[in-house]
């Protein structure tokens, strides 16, 4: 099948679907890649890279759309691209469904079939390779710190020099979801002194992980509404979250708001009055300003000056890394698209039995299939015992649906497995009972390390893994030098010695490989 990548066409949107480097990805799968003229200019991917990569360079948008049997895009598309689609094809975009049931419409009559990006079920720990809303808010909220840097008179770093100290610069930030965290990071690295606040306070050992200070609201109340987003939060605790941020205000040189409930307009956290009181020369980034901005004095889209600060609202922060968020976000449809061609010969499933799948796919061969019935995750954290006395649940319990076993049924399960073992001892050979004992021991130890490692760990807990499992490096290494006891027994013959060499040096790689993927994963996690 064919891909295609026409240029954006929304204005100031600079980002591309697709890079050369996937591209080449994307022909190794068994694809051929056509890309629009000009497609990836203004990010920096001329069309001669591609063409290098692999792909043909077409001249039109029209020809592109004609001609592709699946077309990634960045931007969902307008009513013209829509109409040069062809009939029966593919899209893989931002769509944003709930939105644009016009879109939804037109792409349907043109019985399309559509995965749109921004629907991916970001629940499913498999999916994270594929989600780019998590990838393009990381971006931004890096550039909202940039820009910030940019428009302050400041260092962020504390320094002393011959001329005098300068203190760090103090950041403040609202909202620690995907795009809050990496300013954090960000902030915290070049030197800043970095407070955040958020609804959710179970995001505050994350801020501290990145260098941050939480501060709470002086007031009691869940901010979680599931699924790791926040809620809407009661007037006492919107009172009282006022007069928090109304200290900060006076103190911080920067803030940054990222604060978002799914769905609904922007709360509003700063107020013409906090912002009054900031110093001259402060500036506020409202990341939120699509959605009616989290400070009331910000203009979308742009940079303004009200009583000294200056109020960033740029709507375009993403775009304006487009070579790097161009990367991420193709890497993410190069995801997708391993997660639908897993026959590697170039042809696309698209799976509505796969939860992943079935929840990127908006409609179906012109079936409109959005929104998604519920997913069946395997273990809910907040599960039915809310309302009991359990304050300090904090880990995922991985029993079923939160409900733990009964007495009775844990003594069946017990009782049985002693019969299986009873029987197992009694019959089976002194050499597999052996075997079957370090089974059991490594089931246990597997089952207790992986449940007791929380959901985000897991992908350096597998690399590590990895790098354990490298123990087969023992196997070789008693080719290579035959036991001590062995002295007089013959050598093994130069093909076994060659092979167990050949071993060693491949399990090398991968434990040291594994050991040091894990580290530089840890890192992340940590200041
Ligand atoms: P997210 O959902 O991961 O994070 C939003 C955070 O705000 C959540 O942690 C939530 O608990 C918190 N929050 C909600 N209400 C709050 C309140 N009243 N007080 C304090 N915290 C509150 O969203 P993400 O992906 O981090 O995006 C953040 C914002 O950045 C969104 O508005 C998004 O549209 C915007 N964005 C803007 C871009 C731009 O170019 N300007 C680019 C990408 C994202």
């Amino acid at each position: 099948m064919r891909i295609g990548v026409p240029k954006e066409t929304a204005p100031g949107e600079k980002r591309v679907a697709t890079v050369p480097d996937v591209v080449e990805k994307l022909v190794k799968l068994g694809f051929s890649v056509a890309v629009q003229s000009g497609a990836g200019d203004a990010a920096n991917f001329a069309d001669d890279t591609y063409r290098a990569a692999g792909a043909e360079v077409l001249p039109t948008a029209a020809e592109l759309w004609a001609t592709s049997d699946i077309v990634f895009k960045v931007r969902a598309p307008s009513p013209e691209e829509v109409a040069l689609m062809r009939e029966g094809g593919t899209l893989i975009s931002f769509i944003w469904p709930a939105q644009n049931p016009e879109l939804m419409q037109q792409l349907a009559q043109r019985t399309a079939t559509v995965l749109a990006i921004d629907s991916l079920p970001r629940q499913l720990s498999r999916a994270q390779k594929m989600d780019a809303l998590t990838s393009m808010a990381g971006i931004s909220g890096y550039r909202a710190v940039i820009e910030a840097a940019n428009a302050f008179g400041r260092f962020f770093n504390g320094q002393i020099t011959a001329a005098g100290k300068i203190p760090p610069a103090k950041v403040f930030i609202a909202g620690a979801g995907v795009a809050g965290l990496a300013a954090i990071g960000t902030a915290a690295n070049l030197g800043a002194i970095v407070r955040a606040n958020d609804t959710r306070a179970e995001v505050a050992d994350q801020v501290v992980s990145l260098g941050g200070e939480f501060v709470k609201v002086d007031y009691e109340e869940e901010g979680s509404g599931g699924g790791g987003y926040a809620k809407v939060m009661s007037e006492g605790f919107q009172q009282a979250q006022r007069e928090m941020y109304a200290q900060q205000a006076k103190d911080a040189d920067i803030i940054i708001t990222t604060a978002l409930i799914p769905g609904k307009p922007a709360p509003k956290l700063i107020t013409a009055e906090m912002v009054r009181s900031m110093k001259p020369g402060s500036v506020i980034v409202d990341m939120a300003g699509e959605q009616g901005g989290n400070c009331e004095l910000t203009v979308p889209g742009e940079a303004v000056v009200r009583h000294g600060v200056t109020i960033i609202g740029y709507t375009d922060l993403v775009s304006r890394l487009a070579k790097q968020s161009s990367t991420l976000y193709s890497t993410n449809l190069l995801r997708v698209t391993e997660e639908l061609c897993k026959t590697k010969d170039g042809v696309i499933d698209v799976n509505m039995d796969d939860d992943a799948i079935r929840g990127l796919t908006v409609i179906k061969e012109g079936n409109v299939t959005w929104p998604p019935p519920p997913l069946k995750l395997p273990a809910p954290p907040p599960a039915k015992p809310a309302a009991a006395a359990a304050p300090a649940a904090k880990k995922g319990h991985g029993h079923g649906a939160g409900e733990p076993m009964s007495a009775k049924s844990l003594a069946i399960v017990f009782g049985v497995g002693a019969v299986l073992f009873l029987l197992v001892g009694l019959y089976a050979p002194a050499s597999f009972l052996s075997h079957f004992t370090v089974f059991v021991l490594a089931c246990f130890v597997g089952y207790m390390v992986v449940w007791n490692v929380t959901p985000s760990l897991h992908t350096p807990l597998m690399s590590v893994t990895n790098a354990i499992s490298s123990i087969i490096a023992i196997g070789a290494l008693v080719q290579v030098a035959p036991p001590l006891t062995d002295a007089g027994a013959d050598r093994p013959n130069v093909l076994i010695l060659g092979l167990a060499v050949v071993a060693l040096a491949l399990t090398a790689v991968n434990m040291f490989g594994g050991f040091a993927v894990t580290r530089r994963m840890l890192a992340m996690f940590r200041k």
